[in-house]
């Protein structure tokens, strides 16, 4: 067992436009506030979600999953997104569509790795690490010869704790970790020496910024201790984090061996990690955080993945499998079956099903304000109506895309808040889906096929 090295893969980062998600927004009775937590509307689903989050936690979903029906742009991927937040920070959120799996060349193995990503082994484990408070961080630019602009080369950075301090220069890996973690002065954080993992463990109490900070970061002490040190630390690995260790360590002993990431993984290395990971439970130094894996398109799956799907939620270390679709009765591909949302009886069987329903026009207001106030783009009442508009007749995903071209084309005219003009110009520039799929209709035979 020793000789096993895991090396650990990141969590997958949530998707930029969910950013603003921070879980479901239920009170303690698990009742829908009008707006937290990011969530606005969606009263039903999303209590309905939060009953799903209570049933893990308690062990009781065993061998179901979910289907959520609704419009495009109603918030499907974005109460999973939710679950997973209401789950815990490490616990894994893996989204694919059901059209990848339909393109891929395995079927059955690429739902089995996205399956195996959704499930997160938390282990505790003494690590080589430096860790303090950032009383300084410099990034450090380099040019490219690929591209034009700067990138990012590194950074240095002091840490200090209540007995140490140390400067240290890291490379670009840890560098963009740290820009993706938003770390800065006052920061405590870990990094591991020898995977270059970053970890942010809050923000020092004296120079905690008051109020206004919304997120959650909690208040810490300045750590002691020497600044590079061995640490117990907790971890979350996927189960894939440990087969493609394993295979990795395997494909070591063959002379031409090469792993890509992607690469078929032996159902003998999966069943070594599922005995070592049974082992460490039963020892008390592992315990499993089941994550979520999102299909959306579901309707797109055909008849063999489904079948995989319906045998895979009854095993010991399923995900949670999460499906979304926007079709009601249709064939299930590869028969001549019609059935609801193109999918077969015995899978519906095992689904908890959640609708999402058209938002409000008060409703897509206040989403477009949120994003906004993410994505730091200041917007005068009429910029927002004017989005409030475009996000009603043609579709919410597309106004909220809208917001970084309009903050753009206000700052050309030296300006850094949006106006309703900034919307209406950008509008004309860029085309919702709608729009684009006419227009390849209209000029079918100019276009080339
Ligand atoms: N109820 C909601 N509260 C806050 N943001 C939402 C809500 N519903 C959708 N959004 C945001 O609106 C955009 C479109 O929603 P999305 O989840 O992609 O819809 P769908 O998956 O149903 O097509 C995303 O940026 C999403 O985060
Ligand atoms: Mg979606």
């Amino acid at each position: 067992m020793s000789e096993i090295q895991i090396t650990p893969v990141r969590q997958p980062k949530w998707s930029s436009v969910h950013s603003h998600i921070r879980g479901l927004g239920l009170d303690k009775n698990g009742k829908a506030l009008r707006v937290a937590d990011g969530m606005i509307g969606q009263t039903e689903a999303r209590e309905a979600a939060g009953l799903v989050v209570e049933m893990v936690k308690q062990g009781r979903l065993g061998g179901k999953g979910v289907l959520i029906v609704g419009p495009s742009g109603t918030g499907k991927t974005a109460i999973a997104v939710a679950m997973a937040r209401e789950l815990g920070e490490d616990t894994p959120f893996v989204a694919i569509n059901g059209s990848e799996v339909l393109a891929a060349e395995n079927k059955t193995e690429f739902l089995m790795q996205a399956m195996r990503r959704a499930v997160g082994v938390r282990m505790r484990d003494e690590r080589e690490v430096v860790t303090g408070v950032v009383t300084d961080l410099k990034y450090l630019k380099r040019t490219s010869p690929f591209y034009p602009y700067p990138v990012l080369g590194g950074a240095k950075v002091t840490l200090e704790t209540r007995d140490d301090s140390g400067t240290f220069t890291v490379g670009p890996e840890v560098a963009q970790q740290f820009q993706e973690l938003g770390i800065r002065k006052g920061d405590v954080i870990m990094i591991d020496v020898n995977t270059g993992e970053v970890r942010r463990l809050g923000r020092v109490k004296e120079k905690a910024a008051v109020s206004y900070d919304i997120d959650v970061t909690e208040n810490v002490e300045i750590p002691s201790g020497r600044v590079r040190s061995r640490r117990e630390i907790v971890r979350t690995l996927t189960l894939h984090d440990i087969d493609a260790s394993i295979a990795a360590q395997r494909a070591a002993f063959t002379i031409f061996g090469f792993l890509r990431e992607e690469s078929a993984i032996s159902d003998e290395v999966r069943s070594r990690t599922d005995e070592l990971v049974k082992k460490l439970r039963d020892e008390g130094k592992a315990e499993l955080v089941p994550g979520i894996m999102f299909i959306d398109d579901a309707h797109m799956l055909d008849i063999e993945a489904f079948s995989f799907l319906t045998k895979a939620m009854e095993g010991e270390f399923a995900p949670i499998i999460v499906l979304a679709t926007n079709r009601g009765m249709t064939t299930v591909r590869g028969t001549d079956e019609v059935s609801p949302h193109g999918m077969p009886r015995d899978l519906l069987d095992r689904l908890l099903i959640i609708t999402t329903k058209p938002y409000s026009e008060d409703e897509i207001r206040e989403i477009i304000r949120v994003r906004a106030e993410e994505e730091e783009v200041e917007l005068s009442d009429d910029a927002l109506s004017a989005l409030t508009k475009i996000g009603a007749e043609r579709s919410l995903r597309y106004a909220v895309q809208l917001l970084q071209p309009a903050k753009l084309a206000a700052e050309r005219r030296g300006s850094s808040r949006v106006e309703a003009s900034d919307v209406e110009q950008v509008s004309k520039l860029f085309a919702d889906l709608k729009t684009s799929i006419e227009y390849v209709e209209k000029y079918k035979d100019l276009l080339l096929h």
